[in-house]
């Protein structure tokens, strides 16, 4: 089964949305297999944001991202990977469809309250930076047999 990495950021967090936000991603279906509160520490936010180490918003997109806690986890499901980044919707909020995450709840690319991994690539390498092997728990939940034909 598919898994990505999914984390609200601090403005999230900040606005109170954590609730409502896991709370579409479990009524969708998905299974959340590891969390975890806190303020990223610089080497985290180095590694992870890696491809945008050289852009010009880094430095202020590093400031925001440390600037108070997150809350990271990681859901399992069928394309889960897909999904989640639809229903995030687009990275600039003022181009986000309504009912979606950045569309319903954000208004600037800069404070745009979660973020999904993009690939099964990513996926993979986002959840080993933010979850050690033990972290990431399997188990049965008892509504799989109604979601899955
Ligand atoms: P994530 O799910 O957060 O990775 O967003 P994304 O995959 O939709 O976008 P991308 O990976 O290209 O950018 C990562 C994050 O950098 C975005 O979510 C924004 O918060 C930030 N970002 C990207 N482009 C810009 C920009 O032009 N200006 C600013 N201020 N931030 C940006
Ligand atoms: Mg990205």
């Amino acid at each position: 089964m598919e898994r990505t990495f999914v984390m609200i950021k601090p403005d999230g967090v900040q606005r109170g949305l954590v609730g409502e936000i896991l709370s579409r991603f479990e009524k969708k279906g998905f299974k959340i297999v590891a969390a975890k509160f806190g303020v990223l520490p610089e080497a985290i936010v180095d590694k992870h944001y890696e491809e945008h180490l050289a852009k010009p918003f880094y430095p202020g997109m590093k400031a925001y991202i440390t600037s108070g806690p997150v809350f990271r986890f990681v859901l399992e499901g069928d394309n889960v990977i897909a999904t989640v980044r639809k229903m995030n919707g687009a990275t600039n909020p003022t181009e986000a469809a309504p009912g979606t995450v950045r569309g319903d709840f954000a208004l600037s690319i800069g404070k745009n309250v979660i973020h999904a991994s993009d690939a099964p690539e990513s996926a993979a390498r986002e959840i080993g930076i933010h979850f050690t092997a033990t972290e990431l728990v399997a188990y049965v939940k008892i509504d799989e047999t109604q979601l899955y034909e």
